[in-house]
């Protein structure tokens, strides 16, 4: 099957179409050219800082002079788990005309003074706060720019910018009122609800009980949006939750705040272990949730095969990914992931592209794979994707 065929099948179907219409609805009338005017000013922000950080301890600064990536290193004194990064940051910045490369070293970068930078983050915020999302999303990013020295050299730990004090406002501003998640979290409670009434039509709640696997659960952004329209569209379908995450931490949280469901359990999960092997059964979930955790992937193609394995028959994986390059989140999350064993070894790419998704589904044995939003959206500059994939 063409790659075309292989995920155009449910775009045009009653399913897709109802799990886009659902997404939209919390869009508040934002534009296009809403979004590409906030894309292209936070990448200025973004490079910006990146470059500034670099000057402030001294490289970089001459825009003749050359500098060597060794040398680049040497002054943050890079830890060995972030020089991949740093590598990824200079080799964005020269395929965006920021720098220079000649031989092994670095050049041609103009000055970027605190002034400047301040501008440049000024001008996101006025796009950003309070249209497309909190203006603590952005809080979140200006604290990581100001300790990027010390991420760096790994004296900063990446978690704790995202979680200070254990608290969890800059992850909600970022995992559920940004207008991404708010587009991912309606795609996935839609399709969620869609599948479980397809299930009742087929008459199986007299015999059977529908399993929901979620992985890398976290702060529980998506499992908030997907449990109380699920509550409503059980029935008398019985019905298991199970919340997973590789961190008790979350795991501590969920149970208190998903305590009303009593059809929810909470266990540890870890996505690059064997699924079966840590207690799950195979062939059993109906739907399995993934909201922005499979990046994690020490090797992806792995991990959805695993999945794969445990879904039950013409089953749905429902699935919500960054895809491309997000120079925010190399300035942020990224210096929290590990170097992956997958395609993005070849293509030196913290996230996989679209087209990657789809040939590690096909892979994977998946029948048919809807997503959304398509090529024409608004929010297509964004680079976030929702993909349903149903095993054959
Ligand atoms: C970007 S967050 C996902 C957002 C999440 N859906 C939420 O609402 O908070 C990534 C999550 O993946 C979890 N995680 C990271 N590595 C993991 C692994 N190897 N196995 C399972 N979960 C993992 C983290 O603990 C974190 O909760």
């Amino acid at each position: 099957m063409k790659q075309e065929d292989f995920h155009t099948v449910v775009c045009d179907s009653a399913f897709g179409r109802f799990c886009s219409k659902a997404a939209d609805s919390d869009l508040g009338g934002i534009s296009a050219a809403d979004i590409t005017l906030f894309v292209r000013q936070l990448e200025q922000a973004v490079f910006s800082s990146m470059i500034h950080t670099f000057q402030t301890q001294g490289v970089l600064t001459n825009r003749e002079r050359e500098y060597s990536l060794t040398k680049i290193l040497s002054v943050f004194n890079t830890a060995p788990q972030h020089q991949c990064l740093i590598r990824r940051w200079l080799r964005l910045l020269t395929e965006r005309d920021w720098l220079k490369f000649r031989g092994d070293n670095y050049y041609g970068a103009a000055a970027v003074s605190k002034v400047m930078l301040d501008q440049c983050w000024s001008a996101a915020r006025k796009s950003w706060d309070g249209r497309l999302g909190s203006p603590l999303a952005m809080d979140y990013l200006i604290s990581n720019v100001r300790r990027l020295p010390q991420l760096m050299s790994g004296e900063q730990q990446a978690a704790l910018l995202l979680f200070p004090e254990g608290k969890m406002d800059y992850a909600n501003a970022l995992y559920r009122e940004s207008i991404t998640a708010r587009y991912l979290n309606q795609a996935t409670a839609e399709a969620v609800s869609r599948i479980v009434a397809a299930k009742k039509l087929t008459g199986a709640e007299s015999e059977e009980q529908l399993h929901i696997v979620e992985i890398g659960a976290g702060t529980g952004a998506t499992t908030a949006v997907v449990v109380p329209r699920l509550k409503a569209a059980v029935g008398a379908l019985s019905i298991e939750y199970l919340f997973t995450d590789i961190s008790n931490f979350f795991l501590l949280a969920a149970r208190e705040n998903f305590k009303d469901y009593p059809w929810m359990r909470f266990q540890i999960v870890d996505i690059d272990k064997n699924f079966v092997q840590q207690g799950l059964k195979a062939k059993c979930a109906d739907i399995i949730i993934a909201a922005g955790i499979l990046n994690n992937a020490a090797d992806t193609d792995k991990t959805v095969e695993g999945l794969m394995h445990i879904l039950a028959e013409g089953g749905w994986m429902l699935i919500t990914e960054p895809t491309g390059e997000f120079p925010e989140m190399l300035i942020s999350q990224a210096f929290m992931m590990s170097r992956p064993e997958d395609d993005r070894k070849n293509t030196k790419t913290t996230f996989m592209s679209v087209d990657q998704w789809l040939d590690v589904f096909r892979k994977a044995g998946a029948a048919e794979v809807l997503t959304l939003p398509d090529e024409a959206h608004p929010l297509t500059p964004l680079g976030q994707k929702f993909f349903a994939v149903r095993k054959k």
